[in-house]
């Protein structure tokens, strides 16, 4: 299973004092080292962490895989356009949230969601739609043509009792075994650490896995090379 590192949390700790540094750019090169697959970032409407600026230097530096999640805006396409990302994740945004909530509502979409894929793919961007474990959300991504979904693990991750998490590792697993029949490559995301990670790596048809908050959290205390190797070496 390959393993994108989301980048954001860097930027949060540089805009905690609004200067130069920690720059994520810098936190690409060592993911890159470490042996991840890629690097993920999400530009938001409000750039409350990821630059402009950041996501044009990643698009020069990282050799390996750009992954950049975008809320499906006018604004936000021009800019996936001109930067030409190796893959574009559409996610829902909301200025009032911590975290992105849930995934994207694509049955009720499908018009507008259509249009931003075909012009995202007709550029040779690989397109993800960042969705829950939910039939009818992976059909209608299945009907607007795109690439691959993510499958929103963040409900999984929260889960306070065993019985809940097991129900929610049933949906995500009979999510990406419906999303592969459908001829969509799968991913996985949000809220995965070095423990939770474990069983979503036995669903063989989750292809990658975008994790951010944990390895960052633990990058302060062992460092991010080693962040990012442990990770590695939990989900190959
Ligand atoms: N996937 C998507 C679509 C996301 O929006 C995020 C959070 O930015 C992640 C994965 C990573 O989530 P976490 O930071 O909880 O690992």
């Amino acid at each position: 299973m390959r393993l994108g590192v989301n980048i954001d949390h860097v930027a949060t700790v540089r805009e905690a004092r609004k200067i130069n540094e920690p720059d994520p750019v810098a936190a690409a090169v060592m993911v890159d080292l470490a042996g991840a697959y890629g690097v993920v970032c999400h530009l938001r409407e409000d750039r409350r962490h990821i630059k402009d600026r950041d996501v044009y230097f990643l698009r020069e530096i990282v050799n390996s895989h750009l992954n950049m999640e975008m809320a499906a805006t006018g604004e936000m396409e021009k800019i996936a356009i001109d930067l030409k990302p190796d893959m574009v994740t559409l996610v829902p945004e909301k200025r009032q949230e911590v975290t992105t909530e849930g995934g994207l509502e694509v049955a009720g979409n499908v018009d507008q969601l259509r249009q931003t894929v075909a012009k995202l793919r007709k550029h040779r961007i690989v397109t993800s739609l960042f969705i829950e474990p939910d039939i009818k959300q992976i059909k209608a991504a299945a009907r607007i043509q795109s690439d691959y979904v993510e499958l929103h693990t963040g409900r999984y991750a929260n889960c306070q009792t065993e019985r809940a998490r097991k129900d929610e590792l049933e949906k995500i697993q009979a999510g990406a075994v419906a999303a592969a029949k459908l001829g969509l490559g799968v991913s996985a995301g949000h809220g995965l650490n070095y423990h939770n990670v474990q069983d979503i790596v036995k669903i063989k048809e989750i292809e990658e896995l975008n994790i951010g908050h944990s390895i960052i959290g633990r990058a302060i205390f062992v460092g991010l090379e080693r962040a990012v190797r442990e990770m590695v070496e939990l989900i190959k």
